[in-house]
């Protein structure tokens, strides 16, 4: 369950082995940042990359970001010795790869709990394999502690046998799988990552479409993904105007005695006022948030 209404519109990776990232992340305008110890380190830096990112998560001064570390899987040769130098260093949470069964999901929570992790620090799922689609629903559902999930989108490619296209086709039904059982069970949902980097308006059209399917935000891989992505996934001041004329007309409604209200030749029902409700609420959050940045 999420602990908070935290925004993870943007949720920056970054590997575990770069000391300069870790330190740029402290100023970065991110809601999230993943420091990574598993495909972005090489064998080879493994140990290191554990050690640098259990001091900056013990360190701090990552603000109101919140910290996720991904770690290896857990029955890789790194693993769980990732797991125990996280839960020491106490991030928000614990980032799981190739999830793929519930069991994945209460294995972990139970090293968190063996390991001494604090109380808040959840646990996230990625999202990239064809059998975790399948799962979808169990895993969202497997424990407490699970807050999120984030689509692997460039393992299920992989995994899939399919192809990178723009309009993601190939990949809608796991997206959608993975936003249903997210939702039905109350967890945040994050889009995969955008990898040509430099391409703006190319990742501005792969946020809109993560947005219009329901996602909460997208994971990115460069600071320059950042500007674009925290606009697209916020509430646009015309979200917002719009949101609150529905709120006003639809209570004007009420004080008349109707139940239903127009607004711009469209209908504004109880269930929209809940919409715009929760995206003005967003708005609020989010202000607050760059506000303390
Ligand atoms: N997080 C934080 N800072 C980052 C960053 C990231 N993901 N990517 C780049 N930066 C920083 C660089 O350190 C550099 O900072 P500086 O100029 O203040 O020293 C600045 O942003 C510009 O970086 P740039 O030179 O454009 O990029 P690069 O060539 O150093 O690195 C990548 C490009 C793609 C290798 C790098 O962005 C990266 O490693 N991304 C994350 C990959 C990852 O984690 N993948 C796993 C999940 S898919
Ligand atoms: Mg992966």
């Amino acid at each position: 369950m999420p602990q908070d209404d935290h925004p993870y519109r943007s949720v920056l990776y970054m590997p575990g082995s770069r000391p300069r990232a870790l330190e740029k992340a402290r100023s970065l305008p991110a809601d999230a940042l993943i420091l990574d110890l598993e495909d972005a380190v090489a064998p080879a830096e493994k140990p290191r990359a554990r050690e640098l990112v259990a001091e900056a998560v013990a360190a701090g001064g990552y603000g109101r970001r919140k910290l996720l570390v991904r770690v290896n899987g857990l029955d890789t040769a790194w693993g769980e010795a990732d797991l125990a130098a996280a839960c020491a260093a106490g991030p928000d949470a614990i980032l799981l790869p190739k999830v793929e069964t519930p069991a994945d999901v209460t294995r972990a929570a139970d090293l968190l709990a063996r390991h001494g992790a604090p109380e808040g620090c959840t646990i996230w799922a990625m999202m990239e394999t064809p059998r975790a689609m399948l799962n979808a629903g169990a895993v969202a559902g497997a424990h407490p502690r699970l807050e999120g999930f984030v689509m692997g989108t460039n393992d299920l490619v992989k995994e899939l046998g399919a192809a990178h296209t723009p309009d993601r086709l190939p990949l809608v039904a796991s997206l959608g799988l993975c936003l249903l059982a997210a939702r039905a069970e109350g967890l945040v949902c994050v889009d995969g990552v955008f990898n040509a980097f430099q391409d703006q308006e190319g990742l501005r059209a792969a946020c809109v479409q993560g947005r219009e399917m329901g996602f909460d935000g997208k994971t990115l891989i460069h600071p320059d993904q950042l500007a674009v992505t925290n606009e697209v996934f916020a509430p646009s001041p015309e979200d917002v105007a719009l949101a609150r004329e529905q709120v006003a007309a639809f209570e004007a409604a009420e004080a008349r005695g109707e139940g239903v209200a127009v607004v711009n030749g469209r209908i504004v029902e109880n269930l929209h006022v809940v919409t715009a409700k929760r995206l003005l609420a967003r708005a609020a959050v989010i202000a607050e948030l760059e506000a303390a940045q």
